[in-house]
């Protein structure tokens, strides 16, 4: 056979190439297109054509070069798009595909999740509002007077090219974020994550959970906020548990109370996490500042309010005495899959 015959009836057989996987193609690749393979030999062979009959075998030595090249590329091109690599082929298909592990809840959301459940029962509706807030609705409408002491109570995180512009400290921004769209009756709870410049301790983070409550209306007393909290901490902690209010002080209510609970780890008896007096604190609360109703639209010789802020981190700790806030943020799925039964 002539070598001109040979290279036609190698380009017929480049044309019916196949391959189903990349080992197969590699395998065409070598036999044609290697060092040692189909074209380079008939390169060596080109040196002893005739010089008349050169240009034309060179012609044909150059079709099948680039024929075998478009062909492998095609079909390496099309393997791709159907998937069939390599790793496709160590597919264990005799798997079982159950059961499929489900993630967990983070206990956060459990606690969350409960305190809405209980405020929703009392009637109250979700509300919701910007973590990056700024100075009005978290400080000024609050009714905290502009360089007053009492915005140090709070470490705020400020955007430096804008000091207006702030990641809320409290979700109490969010009672303006309502009061300022709606008219009373307001009945609502925020749950939302609040930022503050601290030191993250076992007992402090730069992040944690708030609920605020609000109820606006136009006869609203102190024994109706007592009787909600009292409500709310039974329904969370057990019919047998007890509510203490301390008198304190928030710029936004007046007056202003903090409210312990008899410590549910030792049932009042005295232990570590109650610091031995029975009793922890889990929220601050108060009638609404007629300041802050008037300042979100809302005529304070019409209507007034109570409202209350907890933190949730603190009711997790309680419930599931877990000693280390920081375990709430870390993501280590040991601590998280330990609240599968509570889900
Ligand atoms: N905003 C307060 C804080 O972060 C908590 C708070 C206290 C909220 C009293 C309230 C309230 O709505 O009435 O410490």
């Amino acid at each position: 056979m002539d070598l001109k015959t040979k290279i036609e009836n190698l380009l017929k057989e480049v044309e019916e190439l196949k391959a189903s996987n990349d080992k197969e193609l590699e395998v065409l690749r070598i036999k044609y297109l290697s060092k040692k393979g189909v074209v380079s030999e008939l390169m060596n062979e080109f040196r002893t054509v005739a010089p008349e009959a050169k240009k034309e075998i060179g012609i044909c030595i150059n079709k099948l070069k680039t024929e075998a090249l478009a062909k492998i590329n095609g079909i390496r091109e099309q393997l791709l798009a159907a998937n069939v690599t390599e790793s496709a082929e160590n597919l264990d298909l005799t798997r079982t595909a159950y059961p499929i592990p489900l993630g967990t809840r983070h206990p956060i959301s459990l606690v969350k999740n409960e305190i809405i459940d209980i405020f929703s029962r009392l009637g109250f509706c979700l509300a919701d509002g910007p973590e990056i807030e700024d100075d009005w609705h978290v400080f000024s409408s609050m009714n905290f007077p502009a360089d007053h002491p009492a915005r140090d109570m709070q470490d705020t995180f400020f955007i430096e090219a804008h000091p207006d512009i702030i990641l809320r400290t409290h979700t109490s921004s969010v009672q303006s974020r309502v009061m300022e769209k709606q008219q009373p009756p307001i009945r609502v709870i925020c749950p939302g994550r609040v930022y503050r410049n601290e030191t993250i301790s076992a007992r402090a983070h730069c992040f944690f959970h708030q609920v605020e409550g609000l109820y606006v209306d136009e006869k609203v007393s102190f024994a109706d906020l007592k009787q909600v909290l009292l409500l709310f901490a039974q329904e969370m902690f057990g019919k047998d548990t007890k509510i203490r209010l301390r008198p304190s002080y928030f710029p936004f209510t007046e007056p202003s109370a903090e409210m312990d609970i008899s410590c549910n780890i030792c049932g009042g008896t005295g232990c570590s996490f109650c610091k031995h007096t029975g009793w922890v604190e889990i929220l601050g609360c108060g009638m609404v500042d007629p300041a802050v109703l008037d300042a979100c639209g809302i005529d304070s010789s019409k209507y007034m309010g109570y409202a209350f802020g907890l933190g949730v981190e603190r009711i997790t700790n309680l419930k599931y005495q877990i000693k280390d806030l920081r375990m709430f943020s870390e993501n280590d799925q040991r601590f998280l899959e330990e609240f599968i039964a509570a889900n």
